[in-house]
């Protein structure tokens, strides 16, 4: 099997907002699919190890914030490698609540709120099916940030909970320059780091990128 026609599908980037007992938490995903029109449903699989899957088995309600080419990469950062269970991921990401449930206001498309309708366990992850009760107008006319965008213009990556991890090595082109990856994000470095050299994408200083 050639794995790399996988590499052809195509996604968004999206913020999955749910509530612990009050305080926002969510993740970032790629798999947010609208799957039926009349009464609009959408789907999003989630790694049965993140702390967002467990909530959202537990509330059965969830928002999606539509992340846009002009959202700030370190909303990504916060969300997309950190753990709710062990940071408050939403302390530096601005936000709004609905229902009790977060929304991203960081340059997002749009946002809805959806009710879990179905469960199907696929393995290392759980697909939700979610009935959007309602839908709103982000700030932003700039575009929806596609996932080939994020790895192509921010340059950042995916770990291992996304359904559509490819691994490090397989991520980006050989280059004759050296190349520093970021050891929380994976973000890659083309060049040395300078000295004051921060993660664009997670904030982490330089000491943690090792040469790839
Ligand atoms: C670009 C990107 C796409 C991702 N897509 C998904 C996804 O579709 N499903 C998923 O379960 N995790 C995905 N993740 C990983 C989660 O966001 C990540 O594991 C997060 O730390 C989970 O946090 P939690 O434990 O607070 O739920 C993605 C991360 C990034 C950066």
């Amino acid at each position: 099997m050639d794995k790399r026609v996988l590499w052809k599908l195509s996604y968004g980037l999206y913020a999955i907002g749910v509530s612990d007992q009050g305080r926002a938490c969510g993740c970032i995903v790629n798999t947010v699919m609208q799957v039926t029109s009349d009464s609009p449903a959408v789907t999003v699989c989630l790694n049965k190890n993140n702390y967002t899957t467990q909530l959202l088995q537990k509330t059965g309600v969830f928002t999606v914030s539509i992340l846009s080419e002009k959202t700030n990469p370190e909303t990504i950062g916060a969300l997309g490698f950190a753990s709710g269970r062990d940071t408050h991921k939403f302390m530096d990401v601005p936000f709004r609540l609905v229902e009790g449930l977060p929304v991203v206001e960081d340059a997002v498309c749009g946002g809805m709120l959806c009710r879990v309708t179905s469960i199907t366990d696929v393995g290392t992850h759980l697909l939700f099916v979610g009935k959007v009760v309602d839908a709103f107008a982000g700030e932003t006319d700039a575009p929806p940030m596609t996932y080939e965008y994020y790895h192509k213009v921010v340059k950042g990556s995916a770990p291992k909970n996304a359904p559509t991890y490819r691994g490090q090595e397989e991520q980006t082109a050989p280059s004759e320059e050296p190349v520093y990856v970021c050891g929380v994000c994976g973000y890659e470095h083309q060049g040395e780091l300078p000295e004051d050299f921060k993660c664009p994408i997670c904030r982490q200083p330089r000491e943690v990128f090792r040469k790839k």
